[in-house]
């Protein structure tokens, strides 16, 4: 019989969100129907933001982010080294440079130290216009520490927490955008919830608001009473006013949105249950941990260890294999932005991110997601626990 195959995340599809999905399929309605707005409605709300617009993927949201923010040829952005490369990619479709920072090995998100060192250092004119903040696994960055430097070397912030639907920073939930300006979310299967394909940007600006809406459509502006009455022309006119793209949420993504949203507390529960087990089950070996930080609550998105010995990429790469032996289907994230061929091109290659490097030769996501067995982890477990025992 054919083993199944335990991925590092998985959906949690039940049968309410099969049949929310059936009925608009049923509807005949599958786009720019009324499930859209009311899934931004229902996530702004949860996240305590003013607006959100909903789009087709988190890469959408940060494209859409940083072109409201003006972002353009010979503008320079910031972000983690460690993160997928659409955070990088979004200020690169935009025509500017990026620029990447080192990482802390304690939180696995940027290091606070460094970005202070590089901001001090930096001559006016290449300070960035923007810094992208990615919430690693769920762990929030420490966003009042952030904002403060953004308000000395004026750059904008946009939040990554494409891992981070459902964390806490204090007692905010992510997404509030008290410290930024926009915030961006990620409704992969393999996220926190999912549409199939989707993201969202939330923002407290009206303005940003307005902008990411016209451009999700083409940069058109519907229903805008000003212009029909200032040309008296018929409901339903429209008129482009920016060169914008085609990023709509279908409402069969939103639906299932909707179905999903219902439960995002009890998989940040359950995945927080995990990481409990996990770290009171790894904790005396030599590897590094997540912690668990008293003020914030992490969504735990993912669950992260690093190989912390002597030969320690060689003993990562063996549980790395152990693992797939198995049958779980384990993953790094991520692979440093750096290093990837087309930023090699961009003239990365001289640069050097040691602690970036470090990280990936030993770190292992570990499978978490809300419906992953007891038996299943006490495998993982073992399988670890294995890979330290001395060897006669
Ligand atoms: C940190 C981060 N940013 C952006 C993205 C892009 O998300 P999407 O696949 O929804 O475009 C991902 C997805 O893996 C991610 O993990």
């Amino acid at each position: 019989m054919k083993k199944d195959i335990i991925p590092y995340s998985k959906p949690s599809i039940d049968n309410s969100d099969i049949k929310s999905v059936v009925s608009v399929l049923k509807s005949g309605m599958l786009t720019q129907g009324k499930n859209v707005p009311k899934f931004e409605k229902l996530v702004s709300k949860f996240v305590n933001a003013k607006y959100a617009i909903a789009v087709n993927s988190a890469t959408s949201a940060l494209h859409l982010s940083c072109l409201s923010l003006n972002l353009k040829k010979n503008d320079i952005v910031w972000t983690s080294n460690n993160t997928f490369v659409s955070t990088a990619n979004s200020a690169l479709l935009c025509g500017a440079k990026v620029d990447l920072l080192e990482i802390d090995l304690n939180t696995n998100n940027i290091c606070l130290e460094k970005l202070k060192k590089k901001l001090a250092s930096t001559k006016k004119n290449k300070l960035p216009k923007i810094l992208i903040l990615v919430h690693i696994a769920g762990m929030p960055c420490d966003l009042k520490e952030v904002y403060k430097l953004s308000r000395i070397y004026k750059f904008n912030i946009i939040e990554d927490a494409s891992h981070a639907l459902g964390s806490k920073y204090f007692k905010d939930p992510i997404g509030n955008c008290k410290f930024s300006k926009i915030t961006i979310f990620s409704f992969h299967p393999v996220k926190n919830i999912t549409t199939g394909e989707g993201g969202m940007a939330v923002t407290n600006s009206k303005i940003l608001f307005n902008k990411i809406k016209a451009l999700r459509t083409h940069g058109i502006l519907y229903n805008n009473n000003s212009i029909k009455k200032k040309i008296g022309k018929l409901p339903g006119f429209y008129q482009q006013k920016y060169l914008g793209l085609n990023y709509r949420m279908s409402d069969i993504s939103a639906i299932l949105g909707i179905s999903q949203l219902k439960k995002l507390r009890l998989f940040i529960k359950k995945r927080n249950k995990i990481a409990k087990y996990y770290s009171k089950n790894l904790k005396n070996l030599p590897l590094i941990i997540p912690k668990f930080h008293k003020e914030y609550l992490s969504a735990f998105h993912l669950y992260i260890i690093k190989v912390n010995c002597k030969n320690a990429k060689k003993i990562r790469d063996e549980i790395f294999y152990k693992f797939l032996k198995n049958n779980f289907k384990i993953n790094i994230h991520y692979i440093p932005v750096h290093s990837h061929p087309y930023f090699q091109k961009l003239g990365f290659c001289n640069k050097i991110f040691k602690i970036s490097e470090l990280y990936y030769n030993t770190a292992i996501s570990i499978p978490i997601f809300p419906n992953l067995s007891l038996l299943n982890q006490k495998k993982i477990i073992k399988i670890i626990k294995s890979s330290f025992v001395t060897k006669n």
